[in-house]
């Protein structure tokens, strides 16, 4: 018999990974009296079909659908789904769906634990990115202002059905995008997983059902520790503020990069300053920058931006009183966090990132 999918009742979520999950899924519904879903147009086109050919017996009441991608992530969108729910007479009893990635996750946990003073919903992550982290852990929220994820509050889904299935409906880049999350977790507290991934291209990794179960597992076990992020769950923030500042440099510049792009350049800067604060072996580094530059495209910025890349930095969550505090690893696969870490320091990891010659 199949190991997958993995059935994890780690109260109050339950999981379901892996091959089969969405089929075997549908019990757990049926004892909702109405069930209203929300996804995004191309989830609609291409992961909606699947969800209704895997549980032809469950009866959704209303989609309601929102434009992709993070711009939707605002407080319009939470208004079009409040306005939704009760034109619909929704209430209390009923379930919603969040079918898509993490913009629909995070937006649509947001909407349903508002509304009412709450609503249950399950996530149905439909990415890669959305299966190793953004639909685990009870983060919901929407951008706010020129802030990333300003307002929200932390909700746990009833549970979180992942199945690799929805991953055919993915291009390139997102796939690119979610395998950078997945990296994370072998470098900050799974070398089993690292082992796994080292050497290979995305594209050349088969065993999806294993390395999302270990990255989900991995995400679980943080949360359950540390749903509110006092400790631990910072750990996840590696690679992630040099990373939020570049993404949010291409992002201002008309230049949308992918998150998972971003927070692998972020993860080769942060291995650097890692490397000057723990004394990391050389070949330890190579291995990490390597496996980066094996799957992701180095950016062409230059010194120049370093300026620009510093004061968005300062924006940052993680600024304490004017302090930078990092995340970092102490060698491969062991994590530490609320480093703090000297400007000098970052600009020279950040220097180091446009200076050292990549793969491709
Ligand atoms: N994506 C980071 C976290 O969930 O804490």
């Amino acid at each position: 018999m199949s190991k997958y999918p993995l059935l994890l009742d780690t109260k109050p979520v339950s999981y379901m990974i892996g091959d089969g999950a969405l089929g075997m899924s549908g019990k757990s519904l049926q004892k909702y009296p109405r069930i209203i879903m929300l996804v995004d147009e191309n989830v609609e086109k291409h992961c909606l079909p699947v969800f209704k050919e895997y549980l032809p017996n469950v009866e959704i009441d209303h989609v309601i659908s929102i434009k992709s991608g993070e711009k939707s992530k605002n407080l319009e969108q939470s208004i079009h789904i409040w306005n939704e729910l009760t034109r619909l007479q929704v209430d209390r009893d009923a379930l919603f769906i969040n079918l898509g990635g993490g913009v629909v996750t995070d937006i649509g946990g947001f909407a349903a634990s508002t509304y009412k003073r709450g609503i249950p919903f399950i996530n149905f992550p439909t990415t890669l990115l959305g299966m190793a982290d953004a639909a685990i852990g009870g983060k919901t929220g929407i951008d706010y202002g020129a802030y990333k994820n300003q307002v929200g509050l932390f909700v746990d889904p009833v549970s979180v059905i992942i199945d690799p299935i929805f991953l055919n409906t993915l291009n390139d880049l997102q796939w690119q995008s979610g395998f950078a999350e997945v990296m994370k977790y072998g470098l900050i507290m799974d070398r089993d997983l690292w082992s796994m991934l080292i050497g290979k291209d995305y594209h050349h990794l088969d065993d999806w059902n294993k390395i999302i179960a270990k990255a989900a597992r991995d995400k679980i076990d943080i949360v359950h520790h540390d749903a509110l992020e006092k400790g631990m769950r910072k750990n996840l923030n590696f690679g992630h503020t040099i990373g939020h500042a570049i993404e949010s440099y291409y992002l201002m510049h008309d230049m949308p990069i992918t998150h998972g792009q971003a927070i692998a350049a972020g993860m080769i800067c942060e291995t650097w300053i890692s490397s000057k604060k723990f004394n990391i072996e050389c070949t330890q580094i190579d291995e990490v920058v390597d496996m980066i530059d094996l799957n992701f495209e180095k950016f062409g910025i230059s010194e120049d931006t370093i300026p620009e890349l510093l004061d968005l930095m300062r924006q940052d969550k993680k600024v304490r009183e004017g302090q930078l505090k990092f995340s970092l690893i102490r060698k491969i696969g062991k994590a530490t966090h609320d480093i703090e870490v000297e400007m000098d320091m970052v600009i020279d990891s950040i220097k180091y990132y446009i200076n050292r010659n990549a793969a491709h």
